[in-house]
């Protein structure tokens, strides 16, 4: 003001533009974690407001907010002009019309199934129409414990439970934006938040919570009556994976047990769905097939026997005592009868624009190719906006496509306009995540590259193509060696509709199938539920955790076979998680309350107990083994010579556990630039700094309940041998099941299933050949794969079988 500048030499919109484009690389580095300016700015429409940049130049009035910071009054007009801003969109939405019959019918009934497709706002809606209703607020009950009446406060909080961290983190924010509340840890005020594993947003006023179903199942340990919460809403349950199954049962039980625990006051359940599932889950709240003997639930066992991707299907079968499908007729009567009509249904019609779906001709015999020809074919002909979403089915061959647009686009002529390439994928730091959400920048087109995370539980905004390349990888128990294994499979008719459908969200739009329609009319018409074809180790533990013992008479929507289960509660008891009685032990109860795999929280305990206590080092390996690959899978062969140099450093002969370690060692002990470090390494920078999160939390956990010293220091650890047969040997107690001896003609056969298995290339033990080996993962790609792999000796190994006495009596447990 008052100068004489020329200010037309200041080109505003080009430096706003270039400030946008520096934001991811901003928001990446590590002081920005620390801003406490993030989030003000968050309800904005512009780009640039959202940005820390906007926080840098203008921050908010007052800035010195001790750890209980009040928003300034200034920020709280900001929110609610955006709140405001955002209600003709939510009046707008197919679900409106429906809440006032929702709110009825929950002042009766304790359970309503909405169904309803993706977008028609369930998730951001039902909770905010919900929150106010008397059933709602906080009580005081009195409750007898031990003969003693003790005074509780039941309800008062709404959880929404989402299968994924993504989903549960971005509707938490976008409900705050609505609700004109910041969001969680930014205001004792808030009512809005979430909780994830490995992080969470709340505040002592929180109403709302967004939660990932493992989460909640946590939670239930401490509080196996959810006396926290007056209504559970559980989203996304068509996805059917096994923690939504394990929920609804435990939700089940609450209602039969009548809210004992929670002094008689009911728990709402809201159980959320995209497709049409209706009937079954009426049937499974309104309690037929709990009875015992009325055989429904043994009935639906043999209808999906043949599909559930099982080994060993005569095994199963023979066990099972189900009735004929002629006999479900009867349990219908049972329904009929209305033995509990204490269930409510809505469906919620939905709001779409039509998308036009073609096929290949031929079979496509290469996926990225066939995607890397259509993107640029919609980016020359099609016009603006209209960014492109990719299903693919996984990171390294979203990666591959990923770096061939980028070097593609960089050839583009002028004349087109630019595109940004985003991948999305579970395990992408929440950083990376959030740039899908935000709109593009002007003259872009996004190119999303997802797994199937952005077939239902996430609206992509902006998306008028798809195309599916008809696969996802999908989790197989396989009975016989008593593993998993990701494969990438045919994805399923009603997958293929959903993806179908993320095109057509804002306009008229077009899906580009890379299959031939004959193939479409072969594939299954709906998904697995993932109980039938996974290994149950986790949920029975989650289960014997919380005092649940009859495993096969828990209320299943679908009931797993009994091979499963045998193998489980096999497995766990080698674990030492289970009593000879089949009840859960201390260290069972240790692991359920550990937020990794049971075999990694095995390992750790171990390592608590271990004389050399090497359970920081252990930490640090899991928290590896618990994120993405750390090193970057490199498909030029120059490339990979250059890597296996520049990793040398921390290559360990004892194998890749070691490994694992010495980087994440070097990694945190890197002061100046990380980034620069894992670029020189070709270690994944993202991975590496979601693998720090973890440790830290685990570190946080690990010495809240003992197992970690306080003295312990983070410094890089002098591998001693001593120090690495003790890790090892750590692993082994974690891991047993997961190991395989060299044979005399040169290959590994497994311990349990006595399988053929290769060492991964991926492994700095490739073509090595030691005594025995134990390993992380099991991949079946064109040959079986023991992935993650380490050295070690056979006495150990038998050491660890002995320990375990036999299993006779381990037949009479389920
Ligand atoms: O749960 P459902 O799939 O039925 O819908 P929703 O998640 O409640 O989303 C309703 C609408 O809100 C979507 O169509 C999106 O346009 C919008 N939304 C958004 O813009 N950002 C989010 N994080 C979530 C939803």
């Amino acid at each position: 003001k008052g100068t004489k500048r020329k200010r037309e030499h200041v080109d505003w919109a080009a430096l706003r533009e270039r400030a946008i484009a520096l934001e991811p690389s901003r928001r990446s580095l590590p002081i920005y974690k620390g801003m406490e300016f993030k989030g003000y700015f968050e309800g904005s429409d512009d780009p640039l407001q959202r940005s820390s940049v906007y926080g840098c130049l203008h921050p908010p009035k007052s800035k010195r907010l001790s750890k209980d910071e009040v928003r300034p009054s200034n920020d709280s007009q900001r929110l609610k002009d955006r709140a405001k801003s955002l209600e003709s969109f939510r009046k707008s939405l197919p679900i409106v019309s429906h809440l006032k019959e929702i709110r009825n019918a929950l002042l009766e009934k304790d359970v309503i199934i909405l169904v309803g497709e993706t977008g028609s706002g369930k998730s951001t809606q039902v909770p905010q129409a919900l929150v106010n209703e008397p059933w709602c607020k906080p009580q005081s009950v009195t409750i007898s414990r031990d003969a003693s009446p003790q005074t509780v406060r039941v309800g008062g909080c709404i959880a929404i439970t989402e299968p994924r961290r993504v989903a549960a983190t971005t509707l938490a924010r976008r409900v705050a934006e609505e609700m004109g509340t910041p969001l969680g840890r930014y205001s004792p005020k808030s009512t809005v938040g979430y909780s994830v594993r490995f992080d969470q947003s709340t505040s002592p006023n929180t109403r709302i919570k967004y939660v990932t179903e493992g989460v909640l199942l946590q939670e239930m340990l401490g509080d196996p009556w959810l006396k926290a919460y007056s209504a559970i809403l559980v989203d996304e349950v068509h996805e059917r994976g096994v923690n939504v199954d394990l929920l609804l049962g435990f939700l089940k039980n609450i209602a039969a047990g009548k809210n004992e625990g929670r002094g008689g006051i009911p728990l709402k359940v809201v159980v959320m769905s995209a497709t049409a599932e209706m009937e079954i889950l009426r049937a499974f709240f309104e309690g037929y097939g709990r009875e015992e003997g009325d055989g429904v639930h043994e009935s639906r066992d043999v209808q999906r026997n043949g599909t559930d991707g099982l080994d060993n299907q005569d095994e199963t079968e023979s066990e099972w005592s189900g009735l004929s499908s002629s006999d479900e007729e009867d349990a219908v009567v049972v329904h009929g009868n209305g033995t509990a009509n204490r269930v409510a249904t809505c469906y919620i019609e939905g709001r779409q624009y039509p998308v036009t779906a073609s096929y290949t001709p031929q079979p496509v015999q290469n996926i990225v190719e066939a995607s890397l020809r259509i993107i640029f074919q919609i980016h020359r002909q099609q016009p603006m906006p209209g960014d492109v979403l990719v299903f693919f089915h996984g990171r390294q061959i979203i990666e591959s496509l990923e770096s061939l647009v980028k070097e593609y686009a960089r050839d583009m002529g002028p004349e087109l306009p630019k595109l940004l390439v985003l991948p999305l994928f579970a395990a992408l730091s929440q950083a990376a995540q959030d740039q899908v959400f935000q709109p593009a920048p002007p003259n872009t087109r996004k190119i999303i590259i997802a797994t199937n995370i952005a077939e239902t539980s996430l609206t992509v905004p902006g998306v008028r193509f798809v195309i599916d390349s008809g696969k996802a990888k999908i989790k197989q128990f396989r009975t016989s060696i008593g593993m998993e294994s990701l494969l990438a499979q045919p994805i399923s008719q009603s997958s293929a509709i959903q993806r179908q459908g993320r095109a057509g969200r804002e306009a008229p739009g077009q899906c580009y199938r890379l299959y031939t329609e004959a193939d479409y009319h072969s594939m299954q018409t709906s998904n697995t539920p993932e109980i039938l074809r996974c290994d149950l180790s986790h949920p029975i533990l989650t289960m014997k955790a919380k005092g649940i013992d009859d495993i096969v008479n828990f209320p299943y929507v679908d009931s797993p076979p009994r091979i499963a289960l045998e193998k489980a509660m096999l497995q766990l008891w080698l674990l030492g998680a289970l009593t000879e009685t089949g009840g859960i032990s201390s260290i069972g109860l240790q692991i359920a309350k550990l937020p990794v795999t049971v075999c990694l929280g095995r390992t750790l305990i171990a390592a608590a107990e271990s004389e050399l206590n090497c359970v920081s080092e252990v930490i640090d390996i899991v928290s590896c083994l618990s994120v993405e690959d750390l090193f970057l899978n490199l498909t030029s062969e120059g490339k990979k010579t250059e890597a296996e140099a520049a990793r040398r450093e921390f290559y360990n002969r004892e194998g890749d556990h070691l490994t694992l370690l010495t980087a994440i060692q070097a990694y945190a002990a890197e002061n100046t630039d990380r980034k620069a470090w894992a670029k020189r390494h070709f270690i994944s920078h993202r991975a590496m700094k979601a693998a720090i999160e973890v440790r830290k939390q685990l570190r946080a956990q690990c010495q809240q309940s003992g197992m970690l010293k306080p003295t312990h220091t983070q410094e890089p650890s002098a591998l001693t041998p001593e120090l690495t047969t003790s890790i090892l040997k750590c692993f082994m107690k974690g891991f047993a099941s997961k190991t395989a001896r060299l044979c005399p003609d040169g290959s590994y056969k497994t311990m349990v299933g006595n399988q053929i298995v290769a060492i991964h290339p991926s492994s700095g033990l490739f073509g090595k050949k030691v005594e025995a080996i134990l390993f992380n993962e099991f991949v079946f790609t064109s040959k079986s794969y023991a992935k993650g792999v380490s050295a070690v000796q056979l006495v150990w190994i038998d050491e660890v079988f002995q320990s375990a006495a036999p299993s006779a009596s381990m037949k009479v447990l389920v």
